[in-house]
């Protein structure tokens, strides 16, 4: 009797594994879900309750595993018995041509096939499968030996912990932060005061040495795979592996291509220069590899590098400007911010006039005066950064900027708690703190109240008309008429968008109302679990570490947050007004786009690339970065590029910006 229940939890469980693993490799890999959040959930939890009920059935490789339990203390060392080689490097076109005659040279041929990839900027490591089952995960160290950090690997959504297919082999690739992610990572950690990654490599990298797995499973790290270490598979060719690697449902590059001749690889190489900016993670050049393995057999390597393979590497985009000043921001949480105010310049597709300084040890360990002449550039290609002062160009009129120690805003002291780099403004009712939660409150993926920016929020602030976020819906459109510069139309308008709100679901709420570390993703789970911002009010921190992804950190943020007695009035002001305070149990439905995926290509005019993507998101429908047999629109903008010849080869409809714009309403 016992026995049969045991042999159903198993059969049970081997179902629940693969179904996850299934609707896990959609979402993840191929950025299409198949099932919502709430219903993923809902396996997960069964499965994790038949692994509790049944203790033997647990394995390290179930869906409910990623995320290790304890912290390690060191991680061990691996020896790669397929060194994990470097690259030689290719610095200009010419360069690049000498490689392509060496090979000529070397394998006698008149001209060679190359396979071009993207040099995603990120960390290489290596995963090993046993009969389909992840086994180890390795950094790749001096080449030879690296360190296993398979924790930390299995806590990233798109690395299989078991393939369809029962494979012995061993899989290379990167491992990097999308450029978006890496400015939340850097903007969260600025607002925590907390040293600033550099660039995503150095974020991916700090990422995976994080000793507690649960700290990493909250990285946003994602992977691409791009070729084998020990293995015994019989193919002939680069392109193919690539071809196979995706077949067995590893995340795979999918802007690589075959050049018949040395011509198409600089063509390529010269494509992604000019368009890099739009790839959602940032690349420092193309990989160009012999396509014939046999041939690449035949070249062989050096002691340090293949023969077969070069890294073309894109110059870095910098330029030279002058600091005219240094302002101070005073943030949200009070943190308070020096900024470089720069003469203008052109850099890496927009006008950059200012650059955040983060905190005065960088502004000291940068050496920065104001009128020096810096060198600049994008961070992650989106974060205007000073990367160092030309001292020789020093006049001897150069001034030094010393942090405030009285707030710019409310006068109070400024301090540095310990362990922490930000100095910040302690006082609650610092206007300009109130100004930008305001703001942030307003934002769009917030309660998305649109004609409420920084200077609208300001002059409610100073004239007294909006102190806290809940007397924005107290505001009357006959009390804006009054306002400089305000006409009758924008001021109901206004009014109207404010109304609107109101009727946004909890999430939003949550995460406008700028909790300490309860970002965007915390405020959907918290919203999800609690369903109503009363049953939160009350969550007490144990209750709170029960939700899925909510740690210690933010679950003590949030009790601190709702026993404030300002926030109890905030709260109390809100409801009043009537403004919603539920999530929607069971997700979106109905909506005009449900379940349809689009990709957009090329420049909108209407838009920018986020705002369109919400538009499609509240509708009910998804955006995807790259065009598969899933989508069903190709949304052309101008100079559109790659994205919109896939769509055609795949007969995949291309609609116009405009006609976008219809199938909104
Ligand atoms: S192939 C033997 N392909 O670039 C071949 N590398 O110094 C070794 N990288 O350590 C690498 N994208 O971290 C290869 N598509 C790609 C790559 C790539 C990024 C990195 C990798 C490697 C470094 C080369």
């Amino acid at each position: 009797m016992n026995n049969e229940k045991y042999e159903d939890a198993k059969q049970k469980v081997i179902a629940l594994r693969n179904e996850l693993d299934k609707y896990n490799y959609y979402y993840h890999v191929m950025d299409q879900p198949l099932v919502d959040d709430q219903y993923y959930d809902r396996l997960f939890n069964e499965l994790k309750e038949i692994e509790t009920a049944y203790p033997e059935l647990v394995d390290p490789n179930s869906p409910t595993q990623r995320v290790g339990a304890e912290p390690l203390t060191s991680f061990n060392t691996v020896e790669h018995y397929v060194p994990m080689l470097g690259l030689d490097n290719a610095f200009n076109e010419k360069e690049l041509e000498e490689f392509n005659l060496r090979v000529l040279k070397l394998s006698g041929q008149e001209s060679v096939e190359y396979f071009c990839e993207l040099k995603v900027d990120g960390l290489a490591v290596s995963l090993k499968y046993d009969s389909g089952i992840l086994v180890q995960g390795a950094t790749r160290g001096d080449g030879y030996m690296g360190e296993d950090i398979t924790a930390n690997l299995k806590t990233i959504r798109q690395v299989p912990l078991k393939l369809d297919q029962a494979v012995t082999i061993e899989v290379r690739g990167e491992v990097y932060i999308d450029k978006k992610n890496f400015a939340r990572l850097n903007k969260e950690r600025e607002e925590d005061g907390q040293p600033l990654f550099a660039n995503p490599r150095n974020a991916a990298a700090g990422s995976l040495r994080q000793l507690d797995p649960r700290l990493a499973a909250k990285r946003p790290l994602k992977l691409f795979l791009y070729g084998l270490g020990d293995h015994r598979l019989k193919l002939t060719r680069q392109s193919d592996l690539l071809d196979y690697l995706q077949e067995v449902q590893f995340p795979v590059n999918p802007e690589r291509r075959i050049c018949s001749s040395f011509e198409d690889v600089i063509d390529y190489c010269r494509h992604w220069n000019d368009k890099k900016g739009e790839l959602e993670y940032e690349i420092d050049g193309v990989v160009v590899k012999v396509n014939k393995l046999d041939l690449q057999k035949k070249l062989g390597t050096t002691a340090r590098s293949p023969r077969w393979a070069i890294a073309y590497k894109y110059p870095p985009e910098e330029k030279i400007t002058k600091i005219i000043d240094i302002k101070v921001n005073v943030g949200r949480t009070g943190a308070i911010t020096p900024v470089a105010v720069l003469e203008p310049v052109q850099l890496s597709g927009s006008k950059v006039q200012r650059a955040s300084l983060h905190n005065e040890d960088l502004l000291k360990e940068k050496d920065i005066m104001i009128g020096d002449i810096v060198i600049i550039h994008k961070a992650g290609e989106i974060i205007p950064e000073i990367i160092s002062v030309i001292k020789e160009q020093r006049t001897g009129k150069e001034k030094s900027f010393i942090m405030p120690h009285e707030c710019p805003s409310c006068g109070s002291d400024t301090v540095r708690l310990t362990g922490e780099a930000a100095r910040r403004c302690l006082n609650p009712y610092c206007p300009a703190q109130l100004v930008e939660k305001v703001v942030h409150f307003a934002s769009r993926r917030a309660m998305d109240i649109e004609g409420l920016g920084p200077a609208m929020a300001e002059m409610l602030y100073n004239n007294q008309l909006v102190c806290s976020v809940s007397d924005l819906y107290y505001l009357e459109a006959k009390q804006l008429v009054e306002l400089p510069r305000v006409a009758e139309k924008s001021a109901v308008n206004l009014v109207e968008a404010i109304e609107k709100s109101k009727s946004n679901p909890l999430r939003k709420l949550l995460f406008g109302l700028g909790i300490r570390f309860v970002g965007e993703k915390a405020a959907r789970l918290l919203a999800e679990h609690f369903g109503t911002l009363n049953n939160l009010v009350d969550a007490s921190v144990e209750e709170l570490l029960q939700v899925k992804e909510i740690g210690p950190k933010i679950a003590e943020a949030v009790v601190q947050y709702f026993a404030l007695p300002e926030t109890a009035a905030v709260l109390e002001k809100l409801e009043k007004a009537g403004v919603n305070i539920e999530e929607q149990i069971g997700g979106r439905t109905g909506g005009l786009l449900d379940g349809k995926v689009f990709v957009f290509s090329g420049g909108l005019d209407s838009f920018t690339r986020d705002e369109a993507s919400s538009l499609v998101e509240d509708r009910g429908g998804r955006v995807s970065s790259s065009v598969s047999k899933k989508t069903d629109y190709l949304v052309a903008g101008t100079d559109p590029g790659s994205k919109l010849d896939k769509a055609k080869s795949l007969g995949i409809e291309i609609i116009s910006e405009a006609e976008f714009k219809n199938l909104l309403h």
